[in-house]
């Protein structure tokens, strides 16, 4: 029956147009931010080869039972990555440490912000550029070791070894102004001794990630269920790195746009500029969407509207 919703929901919104406003999706979807942030990622998404008609969705349940419906197409993590860059964090220092350095608090700004506090000279939230690519600083001592331990949380949350899009790697490291901008002013601020720009080269290797819905499902599934893959029965995150990992998402996961998905969703959910979306609902399941058309925060369009429907039908909506 679940497989029956999802197959409809999907061929319903890959022809909803009605309540699909191409004003609201920037045109060449893919680029991020545009001219006020400072135009960062040319035709990223085109890159992998995402094609406007693409659209998936995928759900992972606690206990591993896996519904998906739609295209299979792998595509970049993008920001997604950072949920998993900050789970490993905690798991290497410690809560305290990483909240000590990186803030917890939403900021309403767009994701790549000089989101600073001027007091504390804290990056506001791991899930922004800022933030994650503090956050990054800490996986390690040198360049190859943080790469290893990201890529490590990745693929034991998605109970696979994920492959790296190499084409986006190196476009975005062509076009890291803004993000190098980020890490020299954290450094400024006296928040990070590292490198800028070997942690912006790794945060970026960790925005190229290739994941399907699938995997996409599978690594919420696996924020969902404490830490454990539900599919291989690994530990990958502590209990409490996983669930602070789902606390942010639930404040910042959707950038400026956070307020509006927890009214309308009420799921802690995180998405990438590469199209996917996740969300998890605590001991029961993860889900994801993937369709690469975004709005002007970065957020999946036809993916917002899928959770929108699936936290409305099934009633999701935590509170
Ligand atoms: O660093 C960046 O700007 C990109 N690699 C990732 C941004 C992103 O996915 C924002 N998400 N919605």
């Amino acid at each position: 029956a679940l497989a029956r919703y999802l197959d409809g929901l999907v061929a319903a919104l890959s022809t909803a147009t009605g309540e699909f406003d191409p004003d609201a999706v920037q045109p060449d979807r893919g680029i991020i931010g545009g001219v006020e942030t400072g135009g960062d990622i040319p035709e990223l998404s085109y890159l992998s080869g995402a094609r406007e008609d693409h659209l998936g969705a995928a759900i992972c349940s606690v206990d591993g039972e896996i519904t998906a419906s739609g295209t299979d197409h792998a595509f970049p993590l993008q920001s997604i990555s950072k949920v998993f860059a900050y789970g490993a964090a905690i798991d290497l220092h410690g809560l305290d440490y990483v909240v000590s350095v990186v803030d917890e608090e939403p900021t309403g700004e767009e994701f790549n912000a000089l989101s600073i506090d001027r007091t504390t000279k804290k990056p506001k939230n791991p899930l922004v550029n800022i933030g994650a690519i503090r956050t990054h600083a800490m996986l390690g001592t040198s360049r190859a070791e943080r790469t290893e331990r990201l890529r490590a949380a990745m693929d034991g949350a998605a109970g696979r070894s994920l492959d790296l899009h190499r084409e986006t790697c190196e476009e975005e490291r062509r076009s890291a102004d803004r993000n190098l901008a980020l890490a020299y002013m954290l450094r400024a601020a006296g928040s990070m001794t590292e490198d800028s720009e070997e942690v912006v080269s790794g945060y970026i290797e960790g925005c190229a990630v290739l994941t399907t819905v699938t995997d996409l499902a599978v690594m919420a599934a696996t924020l969902a269920s404490g830490g454990t893959n539900p599919l291989t029965g690994k530990r990958v995150f502590s209990q409490v790195a996983a669930r602070q990992v789902l606390s942010v998402m639930l404040t910042c996961g959707m950038y400026d746009n956070a307020g509006d998905w927890v009214s309308d969703v009420g799921l802690p959910a995180k998405s990438g500029v590469g199209g996917g979306i996740i969300a998890a609902l605590p001991s029961r399941f993860g889900v994801a969407s993937y369709a690469p058309q975004l709005d002007l925060h970065g957020n999946s369009v036809r993916g917002t509207l899928f959770f929108e429907r699936l936290s409305a039908d099934f009633s999701l909506h935590m509170l």
